[in-house]
């Protein structure tokens, strides 16, 4: 590690992230490069975000020529590559407009906008509560904290936005015990990512969803970790057979550029009109030639790879003697330890060139969308070691 890089970090930089000892300077599909040359297979996509692993050449230049020929526009102005992004995304997914932000969080206040507007709309002031689940995780801004339904992020920065009540995942009763009339949308992750890889029951889903239809609440389902391939299907609900109302992506969606989006079907694509929603990067150029890439190479051949190679990789991992179980859905995995802590093997899978990340209690897989069998393997070896 550079000194300098890591000394100049904690004198200017906000301590809010706990680092690794270790400085990233290049990459190329699913490995990394520190200071020193050491390469390292990187089996977290930056967070779900490479979802083509480091500088796909395809993705390097479609961005490089869009960067040649329009940086920025406001969108007080019409672009092509917003307007080709928001068509492919539509068309591909079924929904009907898109609201194009810049990350996880702003794509989730966005959603929770339309949803109390929609339901202002129609029957006034008073029904705003919005249910999401226990364990959930939908961003950092003060209201997706309040949506988020863990405790542990309700500190601090009073006061957080009212209206957020919380449901036991896979439990509909727990849900219906909240229906009191005020309620104007779920909001739930298909699996739950930060809270542990957990994906929900299908039955549940069902219920939910239906549960939404027959009382005009928004269903909104926050696709931020899981979309844009990483469980095998463009969109998790998919493997639910649902279309929920609104749904919502960002990390993996720009293939490494900073991208939030909001997609709403004919119900409520209407809600929001001029200048009551807006941001000043949403639908970057550049941004969206990005996204353009990712939407072109995410296609049904490339999402059955991903399926495959989840599967294979999940029953590989299931054969380790010191893993308890493994969850999640295509490339987006987490394995529940027997003895070993999480956030041990992942700082020991760093000194053996292998990068992992952990949620909650677990050892949490995002490798690229792109990684291969050869890949696969070399990163189980590892962590056979580290087992
Ligand atoms: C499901 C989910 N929603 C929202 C967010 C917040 O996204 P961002 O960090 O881009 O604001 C995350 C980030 O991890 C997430 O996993």
């Amino acid at each position: 590690m550079s000194k300098s890089v890591k000394e100049i970090d904690k004198k200017y930089i906000m301590n809010t992230y706990n680092r690794y000892d270790l400085e990233i300077v290049e990459g190329m599909g699913c490995n990394c490069y520190d200071i020193e040359g050491k390469e390292y297979l990187d089996l977290s996509s930056g967070i779900g975000v490479n979802s083509l692993g480091y500088c796909d050449m395809g993705w390097v230049a479609s961005v490089t020529q869009q960067v040649c020929k329009l940086n920025h526009t406001s969108n007080l102005y019409y672009s092509q590559p917003c307007a080709l992004a928001a068509e492919k995304l539509c068309k591909r997914t079924g929904y009907d407009k898109v609201f194009f932000a810049n990350s996880g969080a702003e794509a989730n206040e966005g959603a929770i906008k339309i949803a109390r507007k929609y339901s202002f709309d129609k029957y006034g002031k008073g029904r705003d509560k919005i249910i999401t689940l226990i364990n959930s995780f939908h961003g950092r801004t003060i209201t997706t904290l309040s949506a988020t339904g863990q405790d542990v992020f309700h500190n601090y920065f009073y006061p957080f936005t009212e209206g957020f009540v919380y449901a036991k995942a896979n439990d509909i009763d727990s849900v219906k015990a909240l229906l009191d009339g005020s309620v104007c949308a779920i909001v739930a992750e298909m699996v739950q990512g930060e809270g542990g890889v957990i994906a929900l029951d299908k039955e549940f889903v069902k219920q939910v969803y239906e549960l939404c239809q027959q009382n005009d609440i928004l269903f909104v389902v926050d696709e931020v970790q899981t979309g844009a391939g990483r469980t095998g299907k463009f969109l998790a609900s998919e493997h639910f057979d649902i279309l929920p109302d609104i749904t919502t992506m960002a990390k993996g969606l720009g293939g490494g550029l900073p991208v939030g989006a909001v997609l709403a079907n004919e119900k409520c694509s209407q809600v929001l009109g001029y200048s009551m929603h807006g941001t000043t990067f949403g639908g970057n150029p550049i941004v969206c030639a990005g996204v353009n890439y990712v939407l072109d190479t995410i296609d049904e051949e490339f999402l059955k790879e991903v399926e495959e190679k989840g599967k294979y990789l999940k029953s590989e991992l299931e054969k380790l003697d010191e893993v308890e179980s493994v969850s999640g859905l295509g490339l987006m995995l987490g394995l529940k330890l027997k003895t070993k802590v999480a956030s041990e093997v992942v700082k020991e899978g760093i000194k053996k060139g292998l990068i992992m990340l952990t949620a909650k209690d677990k050892v949490r897989l995002l490798p690229p969308l792109i990684i291969s069998y050869e890949e696969i393997d070399k990163a189980l070896s590892i962590m056979k070691t580290l087992l």
